[in-house]
């Protein structure tokens, strides 16, 4: 997704916005660009590719180094092919405007008519341009950049996160949004505005998010949010920006998501820190605003996301049926906001996003509200849309998850969700017994992934053995079965190996026709109550001349018999078993792409954050 930056204050904004930019390269970008301010004009140059070719642009043609306002922009192709042309900031014809945009604009076509009729003359194929030329065409009337901006902003339709600077003000920055993330943030005489909080970490201590329908204005060392329709002041709250130093940093690690994988231990105890009640065999999750009777109320639970997220969302269904008794399912997000659900007013919709940005999932929210249900949310970054739009839910305090491919945030949505089914059940027929058993599973969780964490040499060992592969499959039972859609989806999107997840009782209704001997199937087969039949797949998949992985249970002696890979995961109730079975998943998932030279963090053609449709 698009990445936007912004500084003014009184250092040099170029070093500022180049490291904002890098901080925003996991969000994945096809071209870069800078604009800064000065008595002398704005200056601007773009590059496509990565930051270092925008570094490139700007050595062989300097810009003002002691320009103390600018924005700059990462770009991923919505409208117009990955360009110079189009790449951000767009400047109006006469120099006067810079804007950088993250969104899409539904109406830009009548838009350009009507730029084009007044004698606007367009350089780009983008949408955001005609932003620049609005801007610039309101700017002699409005007075002031920010009005400017809020008039022009009243002809658009669609979605927008922008920034836009002026020789008119060289020291302001007018930024709004609507459907598209901005926050805001100041320390040291100095504002700055980003699209993820990620890309001030170390700038400021806390942060502002603005809501659909903002603008504010930023001076150095302050800023005014107004309405962009009404011109009246808000007032919006400021978040900690508890992101630890060097949190964005790869910490010594070859890869950001290796560094995310082997923080699961710690981002689960964070996840589940004051949550468990070992006493009453329950959990305490005040964010949902839910009272006891409310909860045991509830007819049904629809869980709603996508993709890493609707895996664990699918392992959460699983565990409301089994703890609460609840009839629970899961939606891909885009299907439920288009197929007109059938959701009863005492339903409750969980969606569930890292990013807390994802447009098809906030889309099912809306729809969901719209319907009269109760919406909650689960994500991670917090103040995040969807977060903010559900009113009501948890963060998984798993700390900011850069690589592409999502690890410690699944996890810590299955703990997520499996203390939202302990609490739920508890309000019902759920024994505090039994939920102390959950409460002692849970807890149990980061060590049973340190132990297959521990295994990280052996598994890049067998991961070596089927690094060639061209294709594979994932097979698994229960709550396998989510883990087991989740291993394939993270195997394709960062080594490009084909693989499928599926129902290990399947393979014989017509997936097995794929198998021979150059298509490895990885068999999740804990003990558990999938195991004795699991096993009977493997067989079938060796009598095929499949090679076969194995992620068992320590000393289960069982699937020796069939294979010589197998990763071992420490005894634990089914529940929990999905959780070290998918950092096995994980690790052989990163080593596979690893070996196959792919860029593991920013595989190609993927954004971490998907907030488009
Ligand atoms: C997972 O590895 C992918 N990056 C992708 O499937 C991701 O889970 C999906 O886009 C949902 O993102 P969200 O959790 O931020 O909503």
């Amino acid at each position: 997704m698009c990445g936007i930056i912004g500084f003014t204050g009184r250092a040099a904004a170029l070093p500022v916005l180049l490291s904002g930019l890098r901080r925003m390269e996991y969000r994945g970008y096809d071209s870069a660009g800078v604009a800064v301010v000065s008595a002398g004009g704005i200056q601007c140059r773009r590059a496509v590719g990565k930051v270092s070719a925008l570094d490139a642009a700007l050595a062989a043609d300097p810009v003002d180094a002691s320009a103390t306002c600018g924005i700059g922009h990462t770009r991923w192709a919505t409208h117009g092919a990955p360009a110079v042309r189009n790449a951000h900031p767009h400047l109006s014809p006469d120099g006067r405007v810079a804007v950088v945009h993250n969104g899409i604009i539904d109406n830009y076509a009548a838009l350009r008519e009507g730029i084009k009729s007044r004698g606007g003359v367009f350089r780009s194929e983008t949408d955001s341009e005609a932003l620049a030329h609005l801007i610039r065409e309101k700017l002699d009337d409005a007075g002031s950049l920010i009005e400017a901006t809020c008039r022009a902003l009243q002809n658009v339709e669609g979605t927008y996160g922008i920034a836009v600077v002026c020789t008119d003000a060289p020291d302001e920055i007018v930024v709004a949004r609507k459907g598209s993330p901005v926050v805001i943030g100041t320390a040291d005489g100095a504002s700055f505005v980003a699209s993820d909080a990620a890309a001030l970490a170390g700038r400021t201590q806390s942060v502002t998010f603005l809501d659909d329908g903002d603008a504010a204005l930023l001076k150095p060392g302050s800023f005014e949010i107004r309405s962009i329709s009404a011109g009246a002041a808000v007032v919006r709250p400021a978040t900690p920006l508890d992101f630890a130093p060097g949190a964005v940093e790869k910490g010594g690690f070859e890869h950001f998501m290796l560094k995310e994988i082997f923080e699961q231990p710690e981002a689960l105890e964070n996840c589940l820190r004051g949550r468990l009640l070992s006493e009453d065999g329950t959990a305490k999750l005040s964010g949902l605003h839910l009272d006891a009777r409310e909860i045991a109320s509830l007819s049904g639970i629809v869980v709603t996301a996508c993709g890493t997220s609707y895996y664990a969302g699918l392992h959460g269904a699983y565990a409301f049926e089994q703890f609460a008794g609840i009839p629970a399912r899961i939606e891909q997000a885009a299907e439920f906001r288009y197929r007109n659900p059938i959701v009863a007013p005492d339903t409750a919709l969980v969606s569930l996003s890292q990013s807390g940005e994802t447009a098809d999932t906030l889309a099912a929210v809306r729809e969901a509200k719209r319907k009269g249900a109760l919406v909650l949310s689960i994500c991670n970054v917090v103040g995040s849309t969807i977060a903010r739009e559900a009113g009501r839910g948890i963060y998984l305090h798993a700390g900011p998850e850069i690589g592409v491919a999502s690890t410690k945030a699944f996890l810590c949505q299955v703990a997520a969700l499996g203390m939202m089914a302990l609490l739920f059940g508890r309000t019902r027929r759920l024994s505090c017994e039994d939920g102390r058993a959950i409460v002692s599973a849970l807890e149990a969780l980061p060590d049973l992934v340190r132990a297959v964490l521990s295994q990280n040499d052996k598994i890049a060992a067998i991961a070596e053995k089927y690094a060639g592969a061209r294709d594979a499959f994932f097979i698994g039972r229960g709550y396998q079965y989510p883990a087991a859609l989740e291993g394939a989806l993270k195997l394709k999107e960062i080594s490009y190996l084909h693989a499928e997840g599926y129902h290990a009782a399947e393979l014989k209704h017509g997936p097995i026709a794929l198998l021979d001997e150059n298509v490895p199937v990885v068999a999740l087969v804990p003990q558990g109550p999938g195991h004795d039949k699991t096993l009977g797949n493997i067989q079938e998949c060796r009598a095929r001349n499949a090679p076969v992985v194995a992620i068992a249970t320590e000393g289960d002696s069982a699937v020796e018999a069939f294979t010589a890979d197998v990763v071992r995961v420490p005894p634990c109730p089914e529940f929990t078993a999905a959780v070290p079975v998918v950092v096995a998943e994980q690790l052989f998932a990163y080593h596979v792409a690893r070996l196959r030279g792919e860029p593991i963090d920013q595989p190609r053609n993927l954004a971490k954050s998907v907030t488009v449709e």
